[in-house]
């Protein structure tokens, strides 16, 4: 039997979105192994119940754990702000996307005036706010939802006429706020970085949650001894739940290497 570090940490998102999570764990801990879990055929999550959502939450988690994972890693807002609470009756340490994304923001911003963009489900479920309130009573945030952006990242329409003309209608009541750092609460937005900090401007410090989530992966292996030590080329595997073939082009894309191998999961 292997040694449990030599297990895979397993990460899920709906779709492509949590690739942006993978790439900067990759980068961290170069020499773990990985397994992918994107729920291609349900997504967007992000205009679904909470209780729709938990039950995607648990299924993923499910076959992941089947991959017999060391560490699981919600790569996505939406299951992270609805069903954290579900994925704690696996036994195993769990890292969220919201806790990191939350503590870079609390150390960037100057001004004390956060904006949070997400799926409706995860500013509706207002897990962002209470989660910066814990770090600073006194921060002010307003928040907006975005649903059309993950269609259109799905889509690989990240910039140019459509893209900028949606972003600048979600946007505009954010220009008013005299925010300073803006959080993009959704892991599928970073691809959308581009568009939205034109339409924010320079002045405004848009925040990703991936590279603060790379950080406490490392440090929550480190504290339960899971870091694999062995320096031998790690594995990243990749799951679907529908149309490999598209998730391996916008994979490549996302991901800045090529996606090899993507095999499709069904009930
Ligand atoms: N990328 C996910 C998130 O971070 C889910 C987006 C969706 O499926 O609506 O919220």
């Amino acid at each position: 039997l292997n040694a449990p570090e030599e297990s895979p940490i397993g990460i899920f998102d709906s779709g492509v979105g949590g690739l942006t999570v993978v790439q900067a764990i990759h980068a961290r801990v170069p020499h773990e192994h990985i397994v992918y879990f994107g729920d291609t055929a349900r997504v967007p999550y992000g205009s679904k119940s909470k209780e729709t959502i938990t039950r995607y939450a648990l299924e993923n988690a499910d076959f992941l754990v089947k991959q017999n994972i060391k560490l699981l890693i919600v790569a996505c807002n939406t299951a992270s702000a609805c069903a954290i609470e579900a994925l704690q009756k696996y036994n195993m340490p769990i890292v969220d996307v919201i806790k990191p994304g939350v503590r870079a923001a609390a150390k960037q911003t100057r001004n004390g005036r956060i904006g949070i963009i997400g799926t409706r489900s995860t500013i509706h479920s207002n897990a962002y706010v209470e989660e910066l309130k814990k770090y600073d009573r006194n921060v002010f945030c307003t928040s907006i939802s975005c649903p059309l952006f993950v269609p259109l990242v799905e889509e690989n329409m990240t910039e140019g006429l459509i893209p900028s003309l949606v972003a600048s209608q979600y946007l505009a009541p954010l220009i008013s706020k005299h925010i300073d750092t803006l959080i993009l609460g959704c892991t599928h937005y970073p691809l959308m970085r581009k568009t939205i900090s034109k339409i924010m401007g320079d002045q405004v410090r848009l925040v990703d949650s991936a590279s603060e989530t790379a950080l406490e992966v490392e440090k929550t292996l480190e504290s339960y001894g899971l870091l694999r030590r062995s320096i031998t080329s790690s594995r990243i595997s990749f799951y679907v739940s529908d149309d490999p073939i598209r998730f391996t082009q916008m994979g490549s894309i996302f991901l800045d290497v090529p996606i090899e191998h993507v095999e499709i999961v069904c009930d």
